[in-house]
């Protein structure tokens, strides 16, 4: 049966308020570099990784796909189809008008991970997941049965996502630990400052879960799935911890996993 979680649609309305913010502050502009035969989002360890794995002519999901400017990159690099699935449908809306100005074809799904149903099963070659994907997401397990289902045998998982060691770390400053790692409590915040927009406040609340990496290793080895890459970083991709990078003693703040399915050739 279908996993539900009541906090998706609460998590809805809090990216549907910050799409707008998103369009003003970088996405306007966007519009025009999409449309660029070489525009590329890959920063230098998706260079690396996807040279090593390549994306010609493979199906790709990207799973909370966001906007797509990801995904219009990974078709740009060479992918076949792409799907992209996101739960606001403002940003599946802010999605649709990138691809279209990018001039490749990518498809676009609003919906619930959770719900996304069985219509995209044994479809893929690649799930690629990036950036603040995990945090919206309540049950790791629920989640892992699904990136199983849509995955064709021999098919890949790329993950290059934040640390949950980050989230130890007091927001604004990084000087101390505010937070257990293993606390696994729902964090709730309100009026929070939006990542590409710091004047802006987003007031609904956001629901994120913490998942150390010890849950994200066991939902990827209890799926049976074979990793075959895994990296940890000092560089911040989450658009928030500046500080922490430029520290003499750091913590790793962000990390890359490559893991395939069983079967296929
Ligand atoms: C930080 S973005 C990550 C995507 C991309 N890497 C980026 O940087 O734009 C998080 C996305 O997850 C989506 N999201 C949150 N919960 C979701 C769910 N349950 N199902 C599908 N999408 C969800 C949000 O709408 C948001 O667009």
């Amino acid at each position: 049966m279908e996993y539900r979680s009541k906090y998706s649609n609460l998590n809805r309305i809090h990216w549907n308020e910050r799409a707008p913010v998103h369009q003003k502050k970088y996405v306007d502009e966007l519009v025009l570099e999409v449309a660029k035969d070489d525009f590329t989002t890959f920063d230098f360890v998706e260079q690396r990784l996807f040279k090593k794995i390549k994306l010609s002519g493979k199906s790709v999901a990207q799973i909370n796909c966001n906007n797509a400017r990801e995904l219009i990159s990974v078709k740009k690099a060479g992918a076949d189809r792409c799907v992209g699935i996101d739960i606001s449908d403002q940003f599946i809306q802010q999605a649709k008008a990138l691809v279209k100005a990018s001039n490749v074809e990518v498809e676009l799904v609003c919906s619930d991970i959770y719900e996304l149903g069985d219509a995209y099963d044994n479809q893929f070659d690649l799930l690629y997941i990036t950036i603040g994907v995990l945090g919206w997401l309540e049950n790791l397990k629920a989640f892992f049965d699904i990136l199983d289902k849509l995955l064709k045998p021999g098919g890949q998982i790329f993950m290059y996502e934040m640390h949950p060691i980050l989230e130890l770390f007091e927001e604004d400053s990084g000087s101390k630990i505010v937070n257990d790692y293993f606390n696994s409590e729902l964090y709730v915040e309100e009026n929070e400052r939006d990542y590409f927009d710091y004047n802006a406040i987003i007031k609904s609340p956001s629901y994120w879960f913490h998942h150390p990496m010890s849950e994200i290793f066991e939902n990827v080895i209890n799926h049976g799935f074979h990793i075959t890459h895994f990296d940890e970083y000092a560089h911040d991709i989450s658009g928030g911890g500046e500080f922490l990078s430029t520290q003499e003693n750091r913590p790793p703040m962000c990390f890359s996993l490559i893991a395939t399915k069983a079967g296929g050739k």
